[in-house]
């Protein structure tokens, strides 16, 4: 059996910079015909200036592949000219809670209080990409963090809210209350549970924000994915740490699945006999929602076995060691 996928994105991806940079950007770029490049630098990528120089080092890592970057801005209170001198290079500003997770220490304090800036992106047409996450109990985060979500979206209803990485079923419900929400979520949360995580011997590799759930969060998200609810996209959090930073006390928060998506979803989704839906759930529902044209190619998968490798370079991708039933098979553009 074969699938046949066109011009695959992944809509929520970190490539980091220097060496990781460019270990990691090629793994994307060979299967996937853009992304959205997270803008959690360290210093984030705050400044047109540093998108620039950030958009030319993604843009290098990859040259070679038919592959689009889609750049963000990390949030903080612009000005109206910076925004405007950014929204043609952006296909988003990407808002981290203060503290939330990896490098969001500059990310804000008070989500509901930056008013002024929202009203701003509304009027510019910027979308507005949220790590949807509050400081309380962890497994209740993004689910309390689901009534910002609300007073955004009625206060701005013009205003595109991309709720990031969603793990509830509570944010799943969401989709359908507000027109202006739309959301990515990760193969990974919809295979995962808490369980994985912690329930036996404590797995640093599959430990990311959010957290993984409950299983009926994971089944939630499951149906929606399985029949491309029009409002859900990919988009991986593919999160590379070296394996020091993984295999260690205050483990960082991060799966890495870049090289991995697409066999892991050919197989899930055939599993569930839901193949028919896969293109839309990888690309149409992005492409339609974000109104982006990225380059033509086309990704051939077969239920032939790959075997994940132990690591790349330093990065230990999820489920390293074994073994799918699905691989890719051939990209052309
Ligand atoms: O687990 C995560 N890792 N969640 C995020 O939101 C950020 C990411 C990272 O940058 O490592
Ligand atoms: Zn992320």
């Amino acid at each position: 059996m074969e699938i046949t996928l066109h011009s695959p994105l992944d809509m929520h991806l970190h490539v980091r910079q220097d060496a990781m940079l460019d270990l990691v950007a090629p793994l994307t770029a060979q299967h996937f015909a853009g992304a959205v490049i997270m803008p959690n630098l360290l210093p984030p990528v705050d400044t047109v200036e540093r998108l620039h120089w950030y958009t030319s080092e993604v843009r290098r890592a990859t040259s070679g592949y038919a592959f689009e970057p889609f750049m963000t801005l990390f949030f903080r209170d612009y000005s109206h000219e910076e925004l405007l001198a950014a929204r043609d290079h952006i296909i988003g500003i990407k808002l981290y809670p203060a503290g939330a997770t990896t490098n969001s220490d500059a990310g804000v304090r008070e989500v509901l209080a930056m008013d002024h800036v929202f009203g701003m992106m509304q009027e510019l047409g910027i979308p507005l990409l949220v790590h949807g996450e509050t400081h309380g109990f962890v497994m209740d985060r993004e689910a309390e963090f689901c009534e910002v979500y609300r007073e955004l979206a009625t206060r701005y209803p013009r205003l595109r809210i991309t709720m990031e990485h969603i793990t509830t079923a509570k944010a799943v419900s969401l989709l359908d209350e507000f027109e202006n929400l739309r959301a990515t979520v990760t193969p990974h949360h919809l295979i995962i549970t808490l369980d994985d995580v912690a329930g036996g011997l404590l797995n640093p590799h599959l430990f990311c924000k959010p957290i993984a759930k409950r299983p009926e969060d994971r089944q939630a998200l499951l149906e929606a994915s399985l029949k491309a609810h029009p409002k859900l996209m990919l988009g991986s959090d593919s999160a590379p740490h070296p394996r020091h930073a993984k295999e260690a006390p205050g483990c960082a928060a991060g799966v890495f699945t870049a090289p991995i998506i697409l066999p892991m979803l050919a197989e899930l989704f055939v599993r569930h006999g839901a193949e028919q839906n896969l293109q839309a759930f990888v690309s149409d529902n992005a492409r339609r929602l974000y109104g982006v044209n990225p380059p033509a190619t086309t990704v051939r998968l077969a239920n032939d076995p790959m075997q994940i490798p132990a690591s790349y370079g330093q990065v230990v991708p999820m489920w390293a060691g074994r073994s799918l039933s699905w691989s890719v098979k051939e990209v052309t553009c």
